[in-house]
């Protein structure tokens, strides 16, 4: 059975998170759909995750479900724009109930458009991330582009799709109450 929209939460990153994020972010269900799919070391981690913690704390956010950690999303401003934000995300915990990618996509979306100021979010994918896809479709994104890239693990380019949304966009696709 799918678990409610208002039982999940987005959290701050804490100190607490480092070993937790580093071995989901090199679980294979997760890497495999990354630009950089390689096995990330622990010295390297440890150096990008003291950056995260000394910076922008509403950049990164955890997602938890009855207390526990599910999965994460962070997002990187785009140069030159002023309101436009990156990000990427993942459900980290074998165990994340169903429904928990749709929670960490819809509540990061709110916090993009209410904590960080963006107008629009932007977002590029895999063209073979089926999960991605369909999460971002459902979440009202519309496909900008394409693009390809050479991953370190492949001699052959592949394409990537990109995906943007608007803060009215967003905020006319949500349900209002009953
Ligand atoms: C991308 C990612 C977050 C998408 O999550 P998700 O699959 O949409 O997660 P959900 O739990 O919301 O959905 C799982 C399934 O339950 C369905 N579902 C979601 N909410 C539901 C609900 N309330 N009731 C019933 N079914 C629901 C979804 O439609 C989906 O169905 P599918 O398996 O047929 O596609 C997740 O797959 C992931 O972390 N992947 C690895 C990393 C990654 O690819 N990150 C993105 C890089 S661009």
């Amino acid at each position: 059975m799918a678990a409610k929209p208002d039982q999940f939460s987005l959290r701050p990153l804490l100190e607490v998170d480092e070993g937790l994020i580093r071995t989901w972010r090199n679980s294979d269900p997760v890497r495999m759909h990354m630009f950089s799919p390689e096995l990330i070391a622990a010295k390297e981690h440890q150096r990008w995750f003291a950056n995260a913690l000394a910076g922008d704390s509403n950049r990164y956010r955890v997602l938890v479900f009855g207390g526990s950690p599910l999965g994460f999303v962070s997002f990187s401003p785009v140069a030159d724009t002023g309101d436009t934000w990156s990000w990427g995300l993942y459900i980290g915990n074998p165990d994340a109930p169903r429904g928990s990618g749709s929670a960490l996509g819809s509540l990061a979306l709110d916090h993009a458009f209410s904590e960080l100021g963006a107008r629009t979010v932007v977002s590029e994918a895999m063209a073979d991330n089926k999960g991605a896809l369909a999460l971002y479709s459902r979440l009202g994104f519309v496909r900008t582009g394409m693009r390809q890239v050479t991953r370190r693990s492949s001699s052959d380019p592949e394409d990537v799709v990109i995906l943007a949304i608007s803060r009215s966009e967003w905020s006319s696709s949500e349900t209002p109450p009953d």
